[in-house]
């Protein structure tokens, strides 16, 4: 049985305000126990985020981590210190990351390996673009980005992993994946799972993200392979993002 995972992917915005106001809003919430949310705000507000998500069932994740434990690197945050705040989710390869900071999969690698030798959840983001798409190089991008991680993990590893597929066309355009597409490679990357391992391939997550929003979110979410979304602006708005955890159903 797989246990739906709504995540809200903050990304460069956010307040203490706002970090606040979810956590009054969740602390009433009324939430199905079968499901998981969490939050991904920046980091600065982790701190205040532990606090004022305590009471509620909203747990916390980070947006990027830096591969190595401590050193100096100007700016970065390590594993370890996202777990002290109580992350349990960490975004590797979205693709802003990729994009916008050249982190390609080899850097993608380095960081789900941290994550994971600290005990907590990497969440692979994988998508083409929409010329990959175009040149019907869909499946073969995605299943790329995923073997260059899972190929390099142990079966131990493998299980403790989250995929978030993301079209990178459909990242804050307002354009979403028909839940027809979006379950035709959510049912490709589990069929490359199942290359791995079989069970681990039935119990592992696959999120879907891009665009994703109250008014489409219970249609994806109905499918069969996708058991959760990674939602950005939609995640920004209490009553949205209540209502996408909602929908799962
Ligand atoms: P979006 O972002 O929901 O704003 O499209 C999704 C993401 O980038 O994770």
């Amino acid at each position: 049985m797989r246990v739906p995972l709504i995540a809200g992917n903050w990304k460069m915005n956010g307040s203490l305000a706002l970090v606040e106001q979810f956590g009054q809003a969740f602390a009433k919430a009324d939430l199905s126990s079968s499901m998981e949310a969490v939050i991904l705000p920046p980091s600065p507000y982790l701190a205040a985020a532990q606090t004022a998500f305590g009471k509620t069932s909203l747990g916390l994740g980070a947006q990027t981590v830096n591969p190595e434990p401590s050193g100096a690197y100007t700016g970065e945050v390590s594993a370890s210190m996202l777990s002290e705040f109580g992350v349990r989710y960490v975004l590797v390869g979205h693709s802003e990351r990729r994009s916008l900071y050249q982190e390609d999969d080899k850097a993608v690698l380095a960081r789900a390996q941290a994550i994971l030798k600290t005990g907590l959840i990497p969440v692979l983001c994988v998508g083409e673009t929409l010329d990959e798409r175009d040149e019907g190089r869909t499946e073969t991008t995605v299943l790329n980005q995923v073997k260059a991680v899972f190929d390099m993990l142990d079966a131990q590893q493998r299980q403790h992993m989250v995929i978030a597929y993301e079209p990178v066309w459909a990242i804050g355009t307002g354009r979403t994946a028909t839940p027809e597409q979006a379950q035709e490679v959510h049912a490709a990357i589990r069929a490359c799972l199942v290359d791995y391992d079989k069970q681990m391939a039935s119990r592992l997550r696959l999120l879907y993200g891009g665009s994703m929003k109250r008014e489409n979110a219970a249609e994806l979410l109905a499918q069969p392979d996708i058991d959760g979304g990674l939602i950005g602006g939609a995640s920004l708005k209490v009553d949205d993002f209540l209502a996408i955890c909602q929908s799962v159903g």
